[in-house]
C-alpha cells in the first residue's frame, strides 16, 4: 500500500467508526483501538503534508488556532416556528391545514423540538464546506471549524442521491451528560455555570478555540432540508430518512401521523417520555409531510404555515416547606433558602431552593409548612414560583426574615441601596471567616489545593489558623494528631501554600475578599495601582478613577484597608513572600496609545502568542474584537491569515499591520 492509500484507508475506517459510535450509538471498536488508528493517521499525515485534507478526521480534534467568525448570508432565511401550548391549539392548527387543502389527505410528521442552537450545514460534492449559525435569521456566523469537531456530523456524505450542493438544517445540542460534566468542571474552577444545555451549546459553538469545542462533547440532530434544492423524494419524511442514510443523525422519534388521535397520542407520549432522553427538548414540532402541500401553504414573514411547535410546560413540582434557613456568605450577605421535602423535578431531587433576598421572600408570602411550587423551566437552579394558598393550614405564621445573624447573633444591617441584609461582624462570624479562607485558596485566587469547606472548619476549630494569613505559618508538625490530615494531604496543602508565592499580584488582590472586587476588577485595580502599599493608602477619589471602580467599591476598598485585622492579615502575607506588586515590565507596558481602537487579530505570530497580543491590546487601552466590520480600526495580521478575512479588510479599507508595525505603534520597539 502506498502512503496515500494507507491514509485513505485509515480515514475511511475512522469515519465509519465515528458514524457507528456517534450517530448509531453502536460502537464497533474499543476506544483504545480507535485512538491507535487516529494516532497512526496523524503520524502519516505529519510525514506526508502533501496529502493534507481539511476534512480528514484528524481535524475533528480541533486546533488551537483561533479565527474570528465571518458573517455569512443565508441562502434561505432561517425562520422560527409559531408556538402552541396545548393539544387543542395543535389540533386547531391541523384543522386549518386540512381546510387549506380540501379533499386531500394531509399526513403530518411529528418530531422532537431540540433545545440547542440552530445550525445550517452546506455540502458541496458531498463534502462539508460550511456551517453557519442562525444569527439574526438573515445572516449568521461561519463556525465551520467548530462544527467539524462534532463527531456525529459527517464531513463526507455517505451513500448516494444527495444533491451536488446540499443544505441541511438542524440543532446543535449539548447532551445532559456533557452538560453536567462541563458544569461540574466549571464549579470546580469557580467559573460561572451554564443555566441550561441550550446556553451551553450556543456558547460553545461560538468559542474561538475549536480544541475546547471538541472537548465539550456537542452533538447534532438534523431535521430540515430547505425547499428549492433537488431532493430525492417529495415528502419531508422520506427525505429525512435519505439524510439519515447519508450519515446524518436524524432522531428516531420522527414519525408520520395520519389522524388527530395519533397527534394527541404523540403529544401525550412525549410529554413524559422526553424525560428519559439524553438531550434537552423543549417541545414537539409538527410538519406537513408532502413538499407539494408545504409549498401550497407557504410562509408568513416569520414562520412556515406548514409547521407548528408545541411547547412543553415548564416542569413544576409541589412540595412541603420544612423550614427556611439563612445562609451567611463570605461577605456577610444573608440568603434565605427554602429547605424542602425532597421532590423529583426534571430528573433531579430538589431539597433546597434559594429565595435570593428578603424582598423576593416577602413577595412569595411563605407560611410555615406551606406547600410550595418549585420550577425548573430549563434552568438548573430550581426556584420557588408560588404557594398553594388553599393547602395552607389555618393559624400558621408567615416566615419572617431574621433580624440577627443565624451564625453569630449580631444584629443585621441593610446593605445600602439593595434588598440584601448583612452581618457586620466580619471577624467574629465563623461562616464569613471560613468563606474568606475558602475563597483565598480557590483555584482562580491563590490556587492552594486540598482545602475544602470541611478542612477549613477543622483548621479554624483546632486554631491552626484564624485567617488566611495564617496559612503561611503552618508547619508539618502543626497537622500532627489532627484527624483528617494524613501525611499525603498535609504535604499537598503545604506544597500548595509554598507554590502560591508565585501567584501574580492581581490574583492576590482578588483573593483578599474585598467587597465588590471580583476577578476582572481586581485585575484592573492591580494594573492601575501596581502595588499593595499604594492600594492600601489610595484615597477613594483616586480609586474611583480606575475603570470598573465606582464610589461604592472605592468606599468598600477604603473601609477594608481601614480595618486593623485586614492590615494584620496582609502583613502576614507580605512576611511570607506573597506577591505585593505587579512585575515591572507589565506595569510599564501600560499606556492608552490604543484607546478607543478596535483591533482584529488573525493568523500566526512569531514574537508573541495570540493571547499575549490580546493582553497587549488591552493593556494599551484597545479592544480586541473577533470579526472584521466597518468599525474595525486595524487588523493585526500574522502568517496564514485567512483569505476571506484579508479580502474583507481590503474591501473595507482597514489598515493591515504586521507584528513589528504593531509593536512599534505601541512604543514597544
Ligand atoms: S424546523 C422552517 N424542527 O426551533 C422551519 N426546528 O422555534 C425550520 N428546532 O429555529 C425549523 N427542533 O432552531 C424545526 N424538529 C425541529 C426542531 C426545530 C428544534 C428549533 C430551530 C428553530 C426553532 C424554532
Amino acid at each position: 500500500m502506498t502512503p496515500k492509500e494507507k491514509i485513505d484507508s485509515l480515514r475511511d475506517q475512522i469515519n465509519r467508526h465515528n458514524h457507528s459510535y456517534y450517530v448509531e450509538n453502536a460502537p464497533t471498536i474499543g476506544d483504545r483501538e480507535f485512538d491507535m488508528l487516529l494516532k497512526e493517521l496523524e503520524e502519516l499525515e505529519k510525514q506526508h503534508p502533501e496529502f493534507d485534507d481539511p476534512l480528514s478526521p484528524t481535524h475533528r480534534v480541533g486546533s488551537d488556532l483561533t479565527e474570528g467568525f465571518e458573517q455569512v448570508r443565508h441562502l434561505y432565511p432561517m425562520l422560527s416556528l409559531s408556538n402552541t401550548y396545548s393539544v387543542e391549539e395543535v389540533d386547531a392548527w391541523a384543522g386549518r391545514v386540512r381546510a387549506a387543502m380540501p379533499g386531500e389527505h394531509v399526513c403530518i410528521v411529528g418530531e422532537l423540538k431540540f433545545d440547542g442552537t440552530g445550525i445550517s450545514l452546506i455540502y458541496e460534492h458531498g463534502r462539508l464546506v460550511r456551517a453557519v449559525t442562525r444569527g439574526d435569521g438573515e445572516q449568521g456566523d461561519d463556525v465551520t471549524a467548530n462544527v467539524k469537531t462534532i463527531r456525529s456530523i459527517p464531513l463526507q456524505l455517505h451513500g448516494t442521491g444527495w444533491p451536488e450542493r446540499l443544505e441541511i438544517r438542524g440543532e446543535i445540542v449539548m447532551p445532559w451528560a456533557s452538560f453536567e460534566r462541563l458544569n461540574a468542571e466549571r464549579a470546580f474552577n469557580e467559573e460561572p455555570l451554564f443555566a441550561n444545555p441550550r446556553n451551553a451549546a450556543a456558547g460553545t459553538v461560538k468559542l474561538l478555540n475549536p480544541r475546547e469545542v471538541a472537548r465539550r462533547g456537542l452533538d447534532a440532530y438534523l431535521y430540515y432540508l430547505p425547499g428549492g434544492q433537488e431532493l430525492p423524494y417529495d415528502t419531508h419524511y422520506d427525505n429525512m430518512m435519505a439524510a439519515r442514510s447519508w450519515g446524518f443523525k436524524v432522531s428516531s422519534a420522527m414519525t408520520r401521523l395520519d389522524t388527530l388521535e395519533q397527534i394527541d397520542e404523540y403529544i401525550n407520549h412525549w410529554d413524559t417520555a422526553r424525560r428519559e432522553l439524553p438531550v434537552a427538548t423543549d417541545g414537539l414540532v409538527f410538519k406537513v409531510d408532502s413538499l407539494r402541500q408545504q409549498l401550497n401553504m407557504g410562509f408568513t414573514a416569520k414562520s412556515p404555515r406548514w409547521a407548528v411547535a408545541y411547547k412543553f410546560a415548564a416542569e413544576r413540582a409541589c412540595t412541603r416547606l420544612r423550614f427556611v434557613s439563612f445562609d451567611v456568605g463570605r461577605m456577610g450577605i444573608i440568603t434565605p433558602v427554602a429547605n424542602l421535602e425532597p421532590v423529583l423535578l426534571s430528573g433531579t431531587t430538589v431539597k433546597r431552593a434559594s429565595m435570593h433576598n428578603e424582598d423576593i421572600m416577602r413577595s412569595l408570602d411563605i407560611h410555615e409548612g406551606d406547600m410550595l411550587y418549585v420550577e425548573k423551566g430549563g434552568e438548573i437552579i430550581p426556584k420557588i414560583v408560588g404557594v398553594d394558598a388553599e393547602a395552607r393550614q389555618p393559624g400558621t405564621e408567615a416566615v419572617r426574615f431574621v433580624s440577627h445573624c443565624p451564625a453569630c447573633g449580631t444584629p443585621l444591617v441593610r446593605v445600602e441601596g439593595e434588598a440584601a441584609w448583612m452581618c457586620p461582624n466580619k471577624w467574629g462570624c465563623m461562616p464569613q471567616i471560613a468563606g474568606r479562607i475558602e475563597h483565598f485558596v480557590s483555584r482562580r485566587a491563590m490556587n492552594i489545593d486540598g482545602i475544602g469547606r470541611e478542612t477549613v472548619m477543622t483548621m479554624l476549630q483546632t486554631r491552626m489558623v484564624a485567617d488566611y494569613g495564617d496559612l503561611y505559618s503552618l508547619t508539618p508538625d502543626r497537622f500532627n494528631g489532627i484527624s483528617g490530615f494524613g501525611p499525603g494531604i498535609t504535604r499537598r496543602i503545604l506544597d500548595g501554600v509554598a507554590a502560591s508565592l508565585q501567584v501574580p499580584f492581581d490574583r492576590v488582590v482578588y483573593a483578599l475578599s474585598i467587597p465588590g472586587v471580583g476577578e476582572t476588577t481586581a485585575k484592573k485595580i492591580a494594573r492601575a495601582v501596581h502595588d499593595m502599599d499604594t492600594l492600601m493608602t489610595l484615597p477613594a477619589e483616586q480609586l474611583e478613577a480606575i475603570e470598573d471602580v465606582g464610589p461604592r467599591i472605592a468606599a468598600d476598598i477604603v473601609a477594608f484597608f481601614a480595618q486593623p485585622a485586614n492590615r494584620l492579615c496582609i502583613d502576614k502575607l507580605r512576611q511570607a513572600g506573597v506577591s505585593m506588586a505587579m512585575p515591572e515590565q507589565d506595569a510599564s507596558a501600560l499606556s492608552d496609545r490604543l484607546a478607543g481602537k478596535s483591533i482584529v487579530i488573525s493568523g500566526v505570530f512569531s514574537r508573541h502568542s495570540r493571547d499575549e497580543y490580546k493582553a497587549i491590546i488591552e493593556n494599551n487601552g484597545g479592544k480586541n474584537v473577533s470579526s472584521i466590520s466597518k468599525k474595525t480600526d486595524y487588523v493585526l495580521a500574522g502568517e496564514n491569515m485567512g483569505p476571506a478575512k484579508l479580502e474583507k479588510a481590503r474591501q473595507l479599507g482597514i489598515p493591515i499591520i504586521d507584528e513589528n508595525e504593531f509593536l512599534a505603534m505601541i512604543g514597544a520597539e
